[in-house]
């Protein structure tokens, strides 16, 4: 089946300026792009859009917890390793694979909602968040968080990760699978080695916490940049870094590694600010993520997207750094490569047609042009402006309908689970 975008504008993290074209989406894919002023293609649904639509492309969620969704509030205003401590792993041990299911879906009922066609997640039972993936017809990249604890739990937990890999790595085109070894203060180094090895054996990439606070570099017993040559995070298939606050950008990384932007996390956490400017000086590859909803507590990119773009300027006291593009790349095309997503977040011909339809016909975009329409989308822009998202070019939310999920239920569903592990 073909969907016909009608002359809207197409907006994405490569282009100077938007485009007035109309966009055919045809076997999952963009299948052309023509200028407005021609014929439209011929297609079985037509989205009208008048000049009053655009269409970008899906954002990519590249460090989440997705069930987390079921932990939000709790521990609010604490700082990371007490609320680690005292609030959030003690709630954790009492999630259940059904829980797990429904807090996923109900995230992803946000996520969907606000545009996002693909969340990298890392946590526990992901056997269950790949099935409530695999349902919706939603994209991620999954991996197992991989901590230390009784004899034998990184062992087991590592092989779980395998068996994930293994029973969803490219499944239906959805899913890819990293190893996620949690963070350098719960894996111990020489199990850090064991995982990086076992990613090069299997051709796996690594999904890691790194730096999140200061106290983290202290930790270390090493420089970051030797904990990074010893462990062999230079060395897997693809390594993404999340967080990064206290990584110093003096450090060349390879092109296999890539950094996971987390403002309005760090920000809530008190963490710090990550040293983006220098990172994106660098050419380094950055992509955003809004971490669980306990620690930020939306799950909303154009939230991460203005946060980015604003934060930066004021720390530098310099309006011009760190660009409306430069966040509306880092939001989807930089997301979709760091976890091995090819042709996925930007608006061309034989993309993978992951799109975001926004309604430019309210009283914020008045005034909206080709020039100016990723300004408007970062600065002015929000997720209650998403009219549908689309992925593999199959309507997944649209006008407040979730074509493929039973949204009342899964809210419902997540209700009872948070009463659960909460009582
Ligand atoms: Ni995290």
């Amino acid at each position: 089946m073909a969907t016909l975008f009608k002359d809207v504008y197409i907006q994405d993290g490569s282009r100077a300026k938007a485009e007035r074209v109309h966009l055919l989406v045809s076997k999952g894919r963009i299948e052309q792009i023509i200028d407005a002023s021609q014929t439209p293609p011929a297609a079985d649904k037509i989205v009208s859009g008048r000049g009053h639509m655009a269409v970008i492309p899906g954002f990519v969620n590249a460090h989440t917890h997705a069930a987390m969704a079921l932990l939000r509030g709790l521990g609010e205003e604490t700082a990371l390793m007490e609320w680690l401590q005292t609030r959030i792993w003690p709630v954790e041990d009492k999630l259940t694979p059904d829980y797990i299911y429904w807090g996923t879906l109900s995230a992803m009922l946000e996520m969907l909602a606000s545009g996002t066609t693909c969340f990298a997640d890392m946590y526990f039972e992901m056997e269950r968040v790949a099935e409530a993936v695999l349902g919706a017809g939603m994209k991620a990249a999954l991996c197992r968080g991989i901590t230390a604890g009784e004899p034998g739990k990184i062992e087991r937990s590592l092989q779980n990760n395998l068996d994930l890999a293994k029973n969803y790595h490219g499944r239906e085109g959805l899913i890819t699978v990293q190893l996620g070894p949690h963070a350098p203060y719960t894996v111990p180094m020489n199990y850090m080695k064991l995982i990086t090895d076992s990613a090069k054996t299997h051709g796996l990439g690594v999904h890691f916490h790194f730096l999140e606070t200061q106290g983290e570099l202290g930790n270390l017993g090493m420089s970051a940049e030797d904990y990074l040559n010893e462990s062999g995070l230079l060395n897997t298939p693809y390594t993404v870094l999340a967080h990064a606050v206290y990584l110093d950008p003096a450090i060349t990384l390879p092109d296999s590694v890539s950094l996971v932007h987390n403002p309005c996390s760090n920000l809530k956490l008190g963490s710090g600010v990550m040293p983006l400017t220098e990172w994106l000086d660098k050419g380094a590859n950055v992509a955003l993520g809004t971490d669980g909803a306990s620690s930020n507590n939306r799950l909303d990119m154009w939230e991460e997207m203005r946060t980015a773009a604003l934060l930066h300027k004021g720390v530098k006291r310099d309006p011009v750094i760190v660009s409306a593009l430069d966040v509306l790349r880092m939001a989807t095309y930089e997301g979709a490569r760091a976890f091995g997503f090819s042709q996925k977040g930007m608006i061309r011909e034989g993309w993978f047609a992951d799109l975001v339809l926004v309604n430019l016909d309210r009283p914020h975009y008045i005034g909206v042009n080709e020039e100016n329409l990723a300004m408007y989308l970062v600065y002015a822009g929000s997720s209650a402006d998403v009219a549908g998202t689309m992925i593999n070019g199959r309507w997944i939310y649209r006008n407040g309908e979730y074509p493929t999920l039973d949204a009342e239920e899964i809210v419902s569903k997540a209700r009872e689970a948070r009463k659960a592990i909460i009582n």
